[in-house]
C-alpha cells in the first residue's frame, strides 16, 4: 500500500471489520467504511463511512470510488452474489484481503463442507479476477462462545453437545491485525494465511475458563445430538445443522493444529481465550 492509498473495509460493523477500521484509523492510513446502514455503524466520527449492500453489486460504485485496497468479509451471504462484488472491487482497487476460513482445504479438488465450499469458491473469483490478494483463513472465532451468554447469565450451566470437542479460538483481534498488516504489506501478495488461537481447548474447558475471569464455577453439561440438532433447526438448515453436529463429533477425536501465523506476521503471539474473556466479561455478566 503506497502512503496515499485508500482502504475499503467492508463488514466494517462487524466483529474484525471494526478492529480493521480502528487500526488503520489508529495508524493514519485512510480508511473508509462500508455499511448497509451507515447512520447506525458506530464507528469513529472521523470515519468515513458509506452506504452499500454486497447483495446488490450495483451499489458499490460509490464506495469503492479512490479505493485502491479493500477488505471483503462476506457474512452469510449466497455465494452466487460474490463474483459481481469482485468484479466491481476489481475496476477499481489494485488489492483485496479476504477474510475467509481454515475450512479451505487446498489438497481437494472438490471441498468437503459448506464452509469450505463458500469460501473457496470466492477466492477462486478472486484468483481469477487479477487483483493482487491475500487470503486470511481463521479458525474458529472466540466469539463463537458469545453463543453461550444467555444461559451465563442465567446460571452456571451450559449445556451443550459434545464438551470435549477441540477447538483452537482466535480472538478477532488478531485476526484483524494480521488483515492490517496484509492490507498494507505487498509481501503479503498471494499469501493464503492459516490463523488460530494461542492453545486448544475444549468446549468444557473454554466454559470454566469464562467461569474463571467473572468468578463463577461454570461447568459444562452434555446434551443429546438429537436434542442439539433440534435447536440448530431453529436457524439453520437441515444439511448445515448435520455438518456442525459432524463437525463437533469429530472434533472430540482429532487435536487442531495451533498455527504460529499470528506471531509470524504481527510480531506478538495470539492472544490466549483467556485474555478475549477479559475483553468481553461484560457480555457474560
Ligand atoms: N465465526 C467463525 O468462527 C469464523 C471462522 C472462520 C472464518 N470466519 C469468517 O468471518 C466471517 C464473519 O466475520 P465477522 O464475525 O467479523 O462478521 P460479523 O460480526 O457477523 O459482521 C458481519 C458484517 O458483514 C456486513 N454485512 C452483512 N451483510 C452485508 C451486505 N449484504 N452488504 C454489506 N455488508 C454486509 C455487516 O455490515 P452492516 O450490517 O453494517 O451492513 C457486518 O459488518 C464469516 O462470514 C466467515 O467468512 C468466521
Amino acid at each position: 500500500m503506497t502512503k496515499q492509498s485508500k482502504v475499503l473495509v467492508v463488514g466494517a460493523t462487524g466483529n474484525v471489520g471494526r478492529h480493521v477500521v480502528s487500526m488503520l484509523h489508529a495508524q493514519g492510513a485512510p480508511v473508509r467504511a462500508l455499511s448497509r446502514r451507515p447512520e447506525s455503524a458506530q464507528l469513529p466520527a472521523s470515519v468515513e463511512v458509506v452506504p452499500g449492500d454486497l447483495t446488490r453489486a450495483d451499489t458499490l460504485d460509490a464506495a469503492l470510488d479512490g479505493i485502491d485496497t479493500v477488505f471483503l468479509v462476506w457474512r452469510r451471504l449466497p455465494v452466487e452474489a460474490a463474483p459481481p462484488v469482485v468484479d466491481a472491487i476489481s475496476k477499481y482497487a489494485r488489492r483485496l484481503v479476504f477474510l475467509s476460513s481454515m475450512a479451505v482445504r487446498d489438497d481437494l479438488e472438490q471441498q468437503v463442507d459448506p464452509i469450505g465450499q463458500l469460501h473457496a469458491s470466492i477466492e477462486r473469483s478472486i484468483e481469477a479476477s487479477g487483483l493482487e490478494w491475500s487470503f486470511l483463513r481463521p479458525a474458529e472465532f472466540a466469539t463463537n462462545t458469545l453463543e453461550w451468554a444467555p444461559q451465563i447469565r442465567a446460571g452456571d450451566v451450559v449445556r451443550g453437545v459434545y464438551g470435549a470437542s477441540a477447538m483452537t479460538l482466535i480472538h478477532e483481534r488478531d485476526v484483524a491485525a494480521v488483515a492490517v498488516r496484509a492490507l498494507c504489506g505487498a509481501e503479503h501478495i498471494g499469501a493464503k494465511h492459516p490463523l488460530t488461537g494461542s492453545e486448544v481447548l475444549t468446549q468444557a474447558e473454554a466454559v470454566s475458563a469464562i467461569g474463571g475471569v467473572i468468578g463463577r464455577p461454570l461447568r459444562w453439561e452434555e446434551s443429546s445430538p438429537e436434542e442439539e440438532r433440534e435447536r440448530l433447526l431453529g436457524w439453520l438448515s437441515p444439511s448445515f445443522a448435520e455438518f456442525i453436529l459432524e463437525l463437533r463429533a469429530k472434533a472430540v477425536h482429532r487435536t487442531p493444529p495451533v498455527t504460529s501465523t499470528v506471531e509470524e506476521v504481527t510480531g506478538a503471539p495470539a492472544r490466549t481465550f483467556r485474555e478475549w474473556v477479559v475483553d468481553h466479561a461484560g457480555d457474560f455478566r
